[in-house]
């Protein structure tokens, strides 16, 4: 069966390439680049022992998908593609809306052109409203987003869901992210960002490796335990087989659905930072500073619909997540 993945080239799409190849999936990328690295490909066919089918192509560009749609017979799509710095996404709103709900909606006129009319969307936690107290359920009240990026993710949410009420063939399976971190253990893919990481666990990385001298811990004063903020962690090698679970359903299931990605269990910056220190065997030096505007004191989900209905749970530690990110960071401390 072969799957089309926009995106694959990058930090999720690769693995999720590498499980759906190990899976016995065919794979079809189409990525243009704009934020990885042809490299993440190669690996995960040399990691596998299998080639994709690879597109160097804007999700935007009509032509070069009705192409694609016409070379391969793609059965269902996963659909990574997208913009996802918030701090940028407020400074490039245009950019975030025409990239990541533009390239969705030329994305989805192709497939319906086609006929092949599933999708898995990555989505994220950030769709849901501030004011929830968390563990988050599905049905909690969403769309009070608070910058640009996560607007996007909350309209293309909507839309593919009123492309699913409006014609009865058309399925997707909304999946809401919550914080994806580490490597496959082969140490050979990660996430490999431009610039200085916006993220925690990319930074602790980079400090490790010595890219930088220390860590900021932006808000120490939060109403949680230690006073630092406090974050549903998962490994993206687990994330990865929840598409594969996410496209099973798809396959018999009609209609458009949610699921929470995540854990279920909460970590302060602290205890991240601890567990880091453990996996990369180095004291870590710390700065505190003040609390980064937007941010929340505690966001962690409720896994219990993916764990019932996709037959998914996120099994790796917070201890294996940093393991393998450390390895994939000091074999590859430039990236790809
Ligand atoms: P990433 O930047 O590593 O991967 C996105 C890929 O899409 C990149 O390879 C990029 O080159 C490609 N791309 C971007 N715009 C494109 C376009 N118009 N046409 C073709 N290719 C395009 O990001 P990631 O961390 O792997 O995230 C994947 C998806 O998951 C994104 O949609 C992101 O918003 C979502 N998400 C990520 C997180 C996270 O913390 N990483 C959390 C929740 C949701
Ligand atoms: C985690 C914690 C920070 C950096 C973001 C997006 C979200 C989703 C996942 C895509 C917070 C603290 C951070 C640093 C720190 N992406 N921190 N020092 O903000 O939960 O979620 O990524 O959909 O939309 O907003 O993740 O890793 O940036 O922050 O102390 O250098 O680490 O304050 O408490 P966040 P994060």
């Amino acid at each position: 069966m072969s799957i089309l993945v926009t995106g694959g080239a990058g930090y999720i799409g690769s693995h999720t390439c590498l499980a759906l190849l190990r899976g016995g999936y065919d794979v079809i990328i189409v990525d243009n680049l704009s934020n990885s690295n042809p490299e993440s490909v190669a690996r995960v066919e040399e990691l596998a022992g299998r080639k994709t089918v690879f597109y160097r192509a804007d999700i935007r560009d009509a032509v070069e998908l009705e192409r694609v749609f016409r070379e391969n017979s793609v059965e269902a799509v996963i659909h990574f593609a997208g913009l996802k710095a918030v701090k940028e996404s407020t400074e490039k709103p245009l950019e975030y809306y025409e990239n990541n709900v533009g390239g969705t909606l030329s994305l989805c006129r192709a497939m319906s052109a086609c006929g092949c009319k599933k999708m898995v969307f990555s989505s994220s936690a950030t769709v849901y409203n501030q004011s929830n107290v968390s563990p988050l359920t599905e049905d909690m009240p969403a769309g009070e987003t608070t910058n640009p990026y996560g607007t996007t993710k909350y309209f293309i949410e909507r839309i593919l869901a009123d492309l699913c009420k409006a014609d009865q063939d058309w399925r997707a399976s909304l999946l809401r992210y919550f914080n994806p971190i580490g490597a496959d253990k082969s140490g050979r893919i990660g996430e490999a960002p431009n610039g200085r990481p916006n993220n925690l666990v990319p930074f602790v990385a980079q400090v490790a490796v010595g890219k930088h001298p220390h860590v900021e811990v932006t808000g120490t004063d939060y109403p949680t335990p230690d006073g630092t903020g406090i974050r549903d962690y998962l490994h993206v090698s687990d994330l990865a087989d929840g598409h594969i679970k996410a496209l099973e359903r798809l396959m018999k299931t009609p209609g458009c659905e949610t699921f929470n990605l995540g854990t279920g269990k909460g970590s302060s910056v602290l205890e991240v930072i601890a567990a880091y220190e453990r996996a990369c065997g180095k004291k870590l030096p710390v700065v505190k500073k003040p609390r980064r505007e937007g941010d929340i004191a505690v966001c962690y989900s409720d896994p219990s619909k993916a764990q019932k209905l996709l037959g998914w749970k996120a099994e790796k530690t917070l201890d294996e997540m940093c393991e393998d990110s450390w390895r994939w960071q000091s074999l590859n401390p430039e990236g790809y």
